[in-house]
C-alpha cells in the first residue's frame, strides 16, 4: 500500500486491546454469506463459491457487501480456512448444497511426507491480492481481519477428506500413530504462520485462527494436538516483522473449559461459544484478553423483540469492562433474514453506548 489510510472507526482495534470505546464494537462470523441475496447473485456470476474466493475482484465485492447494509466495526476477508490444504494439493470442491470434499485426503506416512508449505506469493498469491485490494476499497473505514483453520481443525478436514461429525479418522491418527499426527500438526502449524504473516504484510489490521473443531478433543489430547499448534502459529506471529503489532484472536468452539490456557499463549483476545456465559469467561482469563462473542446464531430465528433483550443480554453479562467484542458464537445461518441483523447491530450499539456511558 502507498499511502495506508487513516482509520476511521478503530472501536475493533481498541476493544482487542482493552482500551475504552464509545460503544461495543460487533462484527459477525460469516457476516458475507448465503443469507444476503447480493451475496448469492455475486456467486452466480462467479460460478461458484471457490471461483468467488479466487477472484480478487469478487472476493473483494462480497467481502464489502454486508457493510453496505449494516454499520459493522470490522471486515473479514472473504476466503475459507480450506485455501491451505487445496493449496497444498489435495483438490477442494463443493459440492452444491454440501460441505467441503478433498479429491486426495491426506491418510498415510507418505501422503503426510509430501506436503509442503504452499507459496504466498504462488498458489496462494489470490488470497493476498484480496487483501491488498480489500484494504484499497475500505479508505480506512473498518479495519480488516485476516483468517485461518488451526492446524488441528485443517487437519481434521484433511485426513477425513470431508466434514464429520466427529472427525474420527484424524482422532484415530492421533491415538495410532501419535508421531505421524505430530508431523503433519507441525507442517500445518508452519503453513498457518506463513499464511497469516503474508495476509498481514498485504495489509490485514488483525488476525483470526478458527479452531472450529478443537472442542471435539478431551483435555489432555486438546492441549497436545490443538492447543500447542496454535501456540506456535502465535510465536512465530510475533516473531515476524509483518505480524508482531496485528491483535490474535484465536477461537476454539466447545473449549470453554481452556479459556485460560488459550490465554496463555499471548493472543489478544478468544472467540467464545454460545454456550458459556461472557462473565464466566471473563472470570477463566482474569481479564488478560479481550473476549469475541458470543449470541447463539439462533436467536436471530427469533422476533426483533426478542433479539433486542438476548442482545442486551450478552452486553450486560460482560459489562462496563473495556474488552468486548460482539459477535455470534459460531457463524451465521443461510436462513437469516438481513433485516434481523440490522436489528442486531443497531441494538448492540446503542445498549453498548448505554452500557459504556459513551
Ligand atoms: O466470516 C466471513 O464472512 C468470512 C468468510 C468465511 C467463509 N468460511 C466463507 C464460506 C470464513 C471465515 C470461513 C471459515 C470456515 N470455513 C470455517 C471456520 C469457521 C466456522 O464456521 O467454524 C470452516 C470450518 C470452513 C469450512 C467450510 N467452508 C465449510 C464446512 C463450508 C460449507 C458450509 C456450508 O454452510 O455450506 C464452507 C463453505 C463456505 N465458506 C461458505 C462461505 C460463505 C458457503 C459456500 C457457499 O456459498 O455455498
Amino acid at each position: 500500500m502507498s499511502m495506508p489510510d487513516i482509520l476511521q472507526n478503530d472501536r475493533f482495534l481498541r476493544a482487542l486491546r482493552r482500551e475504552p470505546t464509545d460503544t461495543t464494537p460487533i462484527w459477525v462470523m460469516r457476516q458475507a454469506g448465503r443469507y444476503l441475496p447480493e451475496y448469492r447473485a455475486t456467486r452466480a456470476r462467479a460460478g461458484s463459491f471457490m471461483s468467488l474466493a479466487q477472484h480478487p475482484e469478487f472476493a473483494c465485492e462480497v467481502t464489502l457487501q454486508p457493510l453496505a447494509r449494516f454499520d459493522l466495526d470490522a471486515a473479514i476477508l472473504f476466503s475459507d480456512i480450506l485455501t491451505i490444504p487445496d493449496a497444498m494439493g489435495l483438490g477442494l470442491s463443493f459440492a452444491h448444497g454440501e460441505g467441503p470434499q478433498f479429491a486426495r485426503p491426506v491418510r498415510t506416512a507418505a501422503d503426510i511426507a509430501k506436503l509442503a508449505v504452499p507459496d504466498m506469493d504462488g498458489e496462494l498469491r489470490y488470497v493476498m491480492d484480496a487483501v491488498r485490494l480489500i484494504r484499497r476499497e475500505l479508505h480506512g473505514r473498518v479495519p480488516l481481519i485476516g483468517f485461518s483453520g488451526s492446524p488441528w481443525t485443517l487437519a481434521c478436514y484433511m485426513v477425513e477428506g470431508q466434514g464429520s461429525k466427529d472427525f474420527a479418522t484424524l482422532k484415530a491418527l492421533c491415538w495410532n500413530e501419535p508421531k505421524l499426527a505430530h508431523q503433519l500438526l507441525d507442517t500445518l502449524a508452519e503453513a498457518v504462520a506463513a499464511y497469516l504473516i503474508a495476509q498481514a504484510a498485504a495489509g490485514a489490521q488483525a488476525l483470526m485462527v478458527f479452531d472450529t473443531w478443537g472442542g471435539l478433543l478431551g483435555p489432555a489430547p486438546f492441549r497436545e494436538f490443538s492447543l500447542r499448534t496454535m501456540a506456535r502459529v502465535v510465536e512465530a506471529l510475533q516473531a515476524s516483522e509483518h505480524s508482531h503489532a496485528l491483535p490474535v484472536i484465536l477461537f476454539s468452539k466447545g473449549a470453554g473449559a481452556h479459556l485460560a490456557a488459550l490465554a496463555d499463549t499471548g493472543c489478544a483476545a478468544l472467540g467464545v461459544d454460545w454456550t458459556m456465559d461472557l462473565a464466566d469467561a471473563r472470570r477463566a482469563v482474569d481479564g488478560r484478553v479481550a473476549l469475541q462473542g458470543n449470541l447463539d446464531p439462533a436467536v436471530l430465528r427469533a422476533s426483533p423483540a426478542v433479539i433486542r433483550r438476548e442482545a442486551r443480554a450478552v452486553l450486560d453479562s460482560y459489562g462496563n469492562h473495556p474488552g468486548h467484542v460482539f459477535n455470534l458464537g459460531h457463524g451465521i445461518t443461510p436462513e437469516v433474514d438481513p433485516e434481523l441483523v440490522k436489528v442486531l447491530v443497531d441494538e448492540v450499539h446503542a445498549h453498548g453506548r448505554i452500557l459504556r456511558g459513551g
